[in-house]
């Protein structure tokens, strides 16, 4: 007989499924719970609730392990390319030959975005935060390709031309921060060289892609691909559950992960060890500072809602950047405070009782600046990067037909009261 789990309420005994995933992770299946007993559950920030069952990315928090349908991280960083990984996310296999030739090939055949998009993007104050103009114009997106709502093919052209414009559109606000005319796509680059081309070439001269800086890149987007049901991963699915357009519910995950407690959190790193190199190096002031709680001050890069071991991605990246450093002859004094930090929390008491470990944001900022990446566009390359697992969830989820999404709450305010009068006030 397959496992319950027993609750007993109120002298009551009730039953409810337990399932069970392809890993052996095991969930209590409560659907039922509200309708046999009329409770509900709280669970603050659903450290322990279960959104969804999913097929396409499982991680496991304890080993440090994470798998992209079946296939490890470690793996697909060192042998895939990142639209090869975005195929296996969406689509659930990794392509054939022919399969990924014509899937490049669309995404190449699109990259160039609407002249009117442009004019929107003028309206923007130069100092604007690419994030914020990266969710409204993948937002305004919705406005230049209407047929979503009716589209009943979620395989369609519209997960083709996120895929092929993002990077574009990402570009425009480095190079408005310059004041520099932004560049239109190449297509005969690959797609991280495109990008790299859009970004650093100007119009007065040639701009080679250097191999290193487009093998680095393809290997941090591979690592932001999907994370499962992370904080904008689950804003995309819950959006898209109301059967919001692609384009508001990828907007949405944009603007979830903009916050420096998800993917804000690599700007905030480099800044944070900018900040400790120029008041001297004092590491241990920080830490001190991180664990004193008063202070509002948390070691950005440390700790994880899931691995408490270790990041699988950290260890990856730490590896990279000691790799691109080298390779393009850089030496970044940032890099050695980083080394230290880490040396120094892993060591402290406090960050260990908690299992505090560098995450994927810890050493990413690093590469990024190696590649000549400015540091507001660090969430931007994360927001690259992650697209097609936004992608594959909401395709996931809109195909399994789930219900909207909606919590329920336990009300604490105030009990029924009559209104009063102004005057009586
Ligand atoms: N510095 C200092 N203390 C920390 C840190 C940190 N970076 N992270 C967690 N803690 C402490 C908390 O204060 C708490 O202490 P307590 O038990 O004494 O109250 C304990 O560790 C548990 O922390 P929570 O906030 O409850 O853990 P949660 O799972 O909710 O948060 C999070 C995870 C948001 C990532 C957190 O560790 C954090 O804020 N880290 C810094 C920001 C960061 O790097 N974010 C990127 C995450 S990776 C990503 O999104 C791509």
């Amino acid at each position: 007989m397959s496992q319950v789990a027993e609750l007993t309420l109120d002298g009551k005994s009730y039953q409810f499924p337990v399932i069970e995933g392809s890993e052996k992770e095991k969930a209590i299946d409560i659907a039922k719970l509200r309708d046999q007993t009329s409770y509900i559950t709280i669970d603050a920030g659903y450290k322990n609730t279960g959104a969804t069952q999913s097929a396409i990315t499982f991680l496991d928090g304890e080993n440090g392990v994470l798998n992209y349908r079946g296939y490890s991280i470690e793996d697909l960083a060192e042998k895939a390319s990142f639209l090869e990984v975005a195929y296996l996310l969406i689509f659930g296999e990794l392509p054939t030959e022919k399969e990924y030739a014509d899937f490049e090939y669309e995404i190449r055949t699109h990259t160039l975005v609407n002249e009117d998009m442009r004019k929107i993007f003028e309206g923007f104050p130069v100092n604007a935060h690419p994030m914020g103009v990266l969710s409204s114009l993948v937002s305004a997106m919705s406005a230049f390709y209407p047929d979503t709502q009716d589209s009943p093919d979620l395989t369609s052209l519209h997960i083709i031309r996120l895929l092929a414009k993002l990077p574009t559109i990402a570009t425009w606000s480095y190079k408005k921060s310059q004041g520099h005319p932004v560049n239109y796509p190449q297509n005969d680059l690959d797609y991280c060289s495109n990008f790299l081309n859009m970004m650093f070439a100007l119009p007065v001269g040639a701009y080679d892609v250097d191999p290193v800086v487009a093998k680095a890149l393809n290997k941090l987007l591979i690592l932001h691909a999907d994370h499962e049901q992370n904080c904008s991963t689950s804003t995309v699915r819950l959006v898209g559950s109301s059967h919001a357009n692609i384009y508001s519910s990828i907007s949405a995950g944009i603007s979830a992960l903009w916050g420096p407690l998800h993917g804000g959190a690599n700007q905030e790193v480099i800044e944070m060890l900018e900040a400790i190199k120029n008041d001297g190096g004092d590491i241990q002031k920080y830490i001190d500072m991180a664990k004193d709680k008063s202070s509002g001050f948390r070691l950005f890069g440390f700790g994880h809602r899931v691995y408490k071991n270790f990041d699988p991605r950290a260890r990856i990246i730490k590896k990279a950047a000691d790799d691109v450093l080298n390779k393009l002859g850089i030496k970044d004094p940032v890099l050695e405070i980083a080394q230290k930090l880490e040396k120094a929390a892993l060591e402290d008491e406090y960050f260990v009782k908690r299992k505090l470990y560098p995450n994927v944001d810890f050493y990413s900022g690093i590469i990024y600046r190696a590649l000549g990446i400015p540091t507001n566009m660090f969430t931007v390359m994360f927001a690259i990067g992650r697209l097609p697992g936004w992608i594959a969830q909401w395709k996931e989820m809109r195909t399994n037909k789930e219900p909207i999404g909606r919590p329920r709450q336990v009300y604490v305010g105030p009990a029924k009261r009559d209104y009063v009068a102004m005057s009586d006030r």
